[in-house]
Formats: C-alpha cells, structure tokens, sequence
C-alpha cells in the first residue's frame, strides 16, 4: 500500500471533486459512475480544472500525467472549451504522456505525438517545453538511457499530481501489458496481440501496427498522487470488473490501483455493467436498498443465474436452492420456488419462435403456437417489410444468417442495407489477384492495363499496392461482390440490397470517425423509403474499432428524424450482437432456432466473404474463421437454453428487442 503523508495532505488540497459510490465488499477501489461517458469527461476535466486553478492561486505548478486513445478524447475536448470559455489557463501546467508507439516518429498522423497536438496542446495555452512524451525514433542503443531520463524528469518536476488513465482490454494500463510487475519502470515494451489488434484500424492493418511502444512503467503510474481511470462502453466491462473485483495480479495492471490511496475508476453505465452491482446486485445487498425492484427482467435475471450457478434446470430449482443463493427475497414475491421457476421458465419459453416476423394467418392452425416475442402494432400483418442493417458487408449472415433465411422463406419482403463499404478490411493482395487475373484473361483495355500492370509490379516490388481512392473503391467492390454472392445463399434479391457506403466510414482513420449529417440523411432516407415493420441492427457495442457504434448512432439519429412518420409507430426493432459476443441470456427477447440444414446453408452464405478469412489470423490467440465463431455461439446459446431445461435445438440466432422509445433515449450508443 502506498502510504505517503505528502500524498495524502496534497490530495486533501486537491479537493476531489468526483465522489466515489459507497463501496461494496466486492469492490477494491472506489468507483464513480455516469449515465454518460461526456458528463463523466466533464466530472474528471472540472477536478482537474480545479487543480490547476488551485495551484495558479499559489503560483506553483501542476503536473499531469496524460494518456490517449479514445478514452479521453472527450476530457482533453472539455479541457479545450474550459479553456475558451471559462478562461483556464495551461500556463503553469507540465505534462507527461504515459506512452509512445516504437518506431514511430512524432510527425507521423498515428503517433501520440500527434494526437496530444490534435486533441489538447495546439488549442491551449501551454508552453512546448511543459510538454513531454517519449520519444518513438530513439534508437535501440539510447532507449534505456532514454526511459531513464524520462524518469528524472518526472521527478524533477516534483512527481505527477494528477494521473490520467484509459484500460485496454488486456487490462493494461499505460502500455503495461500482462506479465508486467508491479515495479516496472519507463521502459520499451512488447505490444498484446489484442492491444495491436484493437490499434489495427489506425494503422491500416495488423501488418502496419508497430509491435512496441516506449511506456511509463506500474511504479511509475502509482507513484502519482491522484489517479483516475476512466472507461466508457460495454467492452470494457469484463476487464473493468476484473480490475475491481478481482484480485492485484501482474495479469491485469489496472488492478494494481487498488493499492493506491487516491485511485478512482470513472465509468460511464456500460462499462460499469460487468460489476456485481449491475449484474447480480441481489448479491450485494436488498434490491430496494439500491434503489432497484424485482421487476420481471431483475427475476428473470436472477433465475437463470441461479440455473447456471447449480447447473440445473429452472424447473428442477428449490426452495433451498433460493435460500443457500440468499433469494430469500425473489421467493417471497412469487410465493414459493414452483411460482418463481414456472414464472422464468415460461419467459424464457417465450423468447423462442421460428416464425421472426410472425406467422401468416392463412397458414396457422389452430392449437399453432401463438408468436410471442412481437408486440408491435404490425403483428398480425403478413407479410412484412424487413429491413436488415449490416454495418459491414459480412454482419447480416454472421449474426443473423439463419432468420434472415427464414424471413425470406416465410414470404416477407427483406432488404438489406449495408452501411459501410468495408473497403479498410481488404488487403492489397487480394485486389492484386484480381487484377493480375484481369491482366491475364486479356480483356483490360490498353490505359486501364496499363495502370493494372503498374500496380502488379508495384505489389510484387513492394508487397503493397500505391494507396489510391480507386484502390479503395474498388476493395469496397470486392467486399460488395461478396455480399451480392452471400445474400443471394439466403434467398434475398440483388434488387433488395442496398450499399449505403456511409461517408464517415471513409474519412479518417476509425478512432478519429464521426458521424456527421450526411450519413443520418442517407439513413433516414432509406428508412422512409422502406418504412420497415422490422429493423434488425447490429447493438454490438463490443466492436473495437466503433464503426458498429457509429452505424448504431446513425440509426438512432435517422429514426429520431423519422419521430413524425406513421410508419415508425407500427415497427419494431430487434438488436443482434456480432462476431465478438452474444446476448447475456436474461437480455434476450426473441430467439430463432436453426435445423442443420440451415446452419450450413448460413456456413455457405459466410464462406462467400473469401477476403475476410485472413482476419481469423489476426484475433490474437483466437485463430477461429468467421463460420466457426457464428457456429460455436450460436451453438452454445442452444446449449445454455437446453441447460435450463428448455428444448434441444442444433443452433439459435438471438435478438433483444429495443422499443423505438427507449432506444432513442440510449445514451452509450
Ligand atoms: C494510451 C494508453 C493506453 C490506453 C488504453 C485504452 O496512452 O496508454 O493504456 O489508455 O489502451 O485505449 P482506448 O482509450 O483507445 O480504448
């Protein structure tokens, strides 16, 4: 434990102003949460603010320690408005960047360099010479050297006041990777396969991603005497959770903070949905104490965590079983153990139809199970406008391929909407075949062979293609053919399909997109053109690079523009979660069950992707191809439904449904 009386008397002064949540035996560091990620940057830029001023007021300076990424990227841009509008000057502020990509030199776009420029130092009124960040081009003879005098300059600075911390998914903090102890110092380090993939998108490919990085060492971090982590979204959750929860272990460096006096974790909702307290907060204490009520989602929760927990099916549950959990409470509202497991079982019962879009009238019969999950107005019409959105050109039959069969089999009228090109996904070998192939057949014409030609020996002298915006058009081509083959597998008509090529998709590299009104005008004009009884979307939240985020966003800001139009109090929307994970079970509302056949019919569909097979060898240690990762998740949901005593199917699809309403008012999307 560190236990500094300077530090303690300096962060009394510092006046915190984020307040921790009363702490659980559970949780080993304090935490702050927020409905939001912004109003959580403003909470951590006022302390920081407040810092500064004090320390102006004294004529002293303040020193901070900063970090990148996509974390705090809407801090620095709260920092940049306090400092226009509200007059805070950086004059007496020093700094000190956690990290630097190695070898990357400061000029290059992707540096951390860079980024400090962009985000912060040129709209401040900092001077240069406060600024420090390792340098990414020292040469391998000077890094140590170089780490050392970063060290000494931290110190000579008088230590770091205020430190800034993201959370990878490895659980790092700084680039301080798994494996790395608790005494690390500045030092150059080996990049996570996982943090090089999560950067991948910057780099253009996993192949262009450096492989190490100049990074401030655990003791270097927990020597500062105020340090807030802060982690928005639902990707975050699991490591956040490990971060707090779990034990101080050198496998996830964040953990160390527990040990610091003056840590605080700063979450946004989803991310701080991984902790005991959001999951299963009957375990922390009465759910009326935490302002919480056994509503039908909370019971339905706590049932099938209880199934999972004894391995037994909901109907085999006790009265014991209950008690021993400590659901004493959930007993008393249904009045015994036979209530509460017919109440969660015949929810979970409901989620499951075959018929996604409702069954035609013409052909029920009568004793036909009813069509639970669909609530909308347009229930009973048969059949259907569906409309599926795939934010890139393979997320309709990875995550749906088996019900967007079934939707066109049962007679409803399905388009699909592509909404970026998934040009950044192709490599340049792949376009290289194509127009060595072209070249061979004889059938380009003479200036287009030309430049075919020159672009196969280019890619044969370099291994790379010339960067081009016809190169990359024609990689969005290649990703278009593939979804035209894919679609056409599961039955949907090439005049059904639509290739949004969403613009903010193309302008910059991932961590620096945004949506801007052109992309939610291109989405709201398809959605009138449409007027879908039925929108499935993407709700993954756990891609990495965010393009499934902004297509989420693009779609809530195109349906809040459609608020007026008839059409969108009659439809429902269903979300389904991608390649990186599924539903949690208590989240599912609607779940479609595959026969074999249709499971292969979906492998077809899949296989169509050929350019998105070299990805499977960039997901760190899981070398899985997309098929196989679709199969191995659908197949364990239908195993987890079938653990609960519910029927056996080969494969399930799942959807949680998202009432218009509510999904409009989302704010981590
Ligand atoms: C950045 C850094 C890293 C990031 C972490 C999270 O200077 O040191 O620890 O904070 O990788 O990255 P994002 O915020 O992009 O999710």
């Amino acid at each position: 434990m560190i236990r500094d009386v300077r530090c303690s008397s300096v962060v009394e002064a510092l006046m915190p102003t984020l307040v921790p949540l009363p702490r659980y035996g559970c949780e080993h560091a304090p935490i702050s949460v927020f409905p939001s990620s912004r109003e959580a940057s403003r909470a951590v830029a006022a302390e920081v603010a407040a810092l500064i001023r004090a320390r102006q007021q004294e004529r002293r300076t303040v020193v901070l320690g900063l970090a990148t990424g996509s974390t705090p990227v809407a801090f620095y841009a709260e920092l940049v408005r306090l400092h226009r509008e509200e007059g805070l000057s950086f004059a007496n502020v020093v700094t000190f960047n956690l990290d630097e990509y190695c070898p990357l030199p400061a000029a290059d776009p992707q540096s951390y360099h860079h980024f400090m420029r962009v985000h912060l130092f040129d709209h401040i009124d900092i001077r240069p010479e406060n600024t420090h960040l390792p340098d990414g081009t020292v040469a391998a003879a000077e890094v140590d050297a170089h780490c050392r005098r970063y060290e000494e300059l931290i110190r000579a600075a008088g230590g770091i006041d205020f430190q800034i911390l993201g959370i990878g998914r490895t659980g790092h903090i700084g680039f301080n990777e798994p494996g790395s102890p608790r005494r690390s110092r500045t030092r150059l380090v080996t990049l996570d396969p996982l943090t090089r993939r999560d950067a991948s998108g910057d780099f253009g490919g996993e192949e262009h991603t450096p492989r190490y990085a100049l990074s401030m060492g655990v003791a270097s971090i927990m020597e500062a005497r105020r340090i807030v982590l802060m982690a928005w979204g639902q990707h975050k959750s699991a490591i956040v959770r490990a971060a707090i929860e779990g034990e101080v272990t050198t496998q996830i460096t964040a953990s160390f903070l527990q040990e610091h006096d003056h840590a605080m974790f700063v979450l946004d909702e989803a991310a701080a949905g991984g902790l005991t307290r959001r999951r299963t907060p009957w375990l922390v204490g009465a759910l009326e104490d935490q302002g919480l009520a056994w509503d039908e989602r909370m019971q339905r929760r706590a049932i099938l965590w209880l199934s999972q927990q004894r391995h037994k099916a909901i109907l085999k549950l006790t009265d014991d079983d209950y008690n021993d959990a400590g659901l004493q409470d959930l007993l008393r509202v249904r009045g015994s153990a036979y209530e509460t497991n017919r109440a969660g079982f015949y929810q979970m019962q409901h989620t499951i139809t075959g018929w996604p879009g409702g069954r035609d009238p013409l052909r029920t019969q009568p004793g036909d199970a009813l069509v639970r999950p669909l609530r909308a107005k347009s229930a009973d019409v048969f059949p259907k406008r569906v409309l599926v959105l795939s934010p890139h050109p393979d997320d309709d039959v990875i995550a749906m391929g088996g019900t967007l069969c079934r939707l066109v089999e049962q007679g409803h009228t399905v388009d699909v909407a592509y909404q970026v090109s998934g040009a950044a996904a192709v490599s340049d070998e792949a376009i290289w075949r194509q127009l060595y192939f072209s070249l061979q057949t004889g059938q380009l014409l003479p200036p287009a062979a030309q430049r075919a030609r020159e672009a196969c020996e280019a890619f044969e002298r370099d291994g790379a293609l010339p960067p081009s915006a016809e190169l990359r058009r024609w990689k969005g081509l290649v990703r278009r053919h593939e979804a035209v083959a894919a679609a056409r597998i599961c039955g949907v008509r090439t005049d059904h399909l639509h290739f949004l090529d969403l613009p903010f998709y193309e302008s910059d590299t991932p961590r620096r997109r945004s949506l801007a009104e052109t992309d939610v005008a291109i989405m709201r004009g398809l959605l009138n053109e449409l007027r879908p009884h039925l929108i499935y979307a993407a709700g993954d939240l756990d891609d990495p690079h965010g393009t499934h985020r902004l297509c989420l966003r693009a779609l809530r800001e195109a349906l809040a523009g459609c608020v007026r139009e008839p059409w969108l109090d009659e439809a429902e929307l269903w979300l389904y979660r991608g390649e990186w994970a599924e539903w949690e079970l208590d989240e599912i509302d609607l779940a479609v069950p595959l026969s074999p056949q249709e499971v292969l019919r979906r492998r077809r569909a899949i296989f169509r992707h050929e350019t998105q097979k070299d990805q499977a060898l960039f997901t760190g240690d899981d070398r899985r191809e997309f098929w196989q990762r679709t199969e191995d998740r659908s197949r364990r949901l239908a195993d987890a439904y079938n653990a609960l005593g519910l029927a056996e199917y080969e494969a399930i699809e799942a959807f949680k449904r998202a009432s218009p309403d509510e999904f409009l008012r989302q704010t981590d999307v």
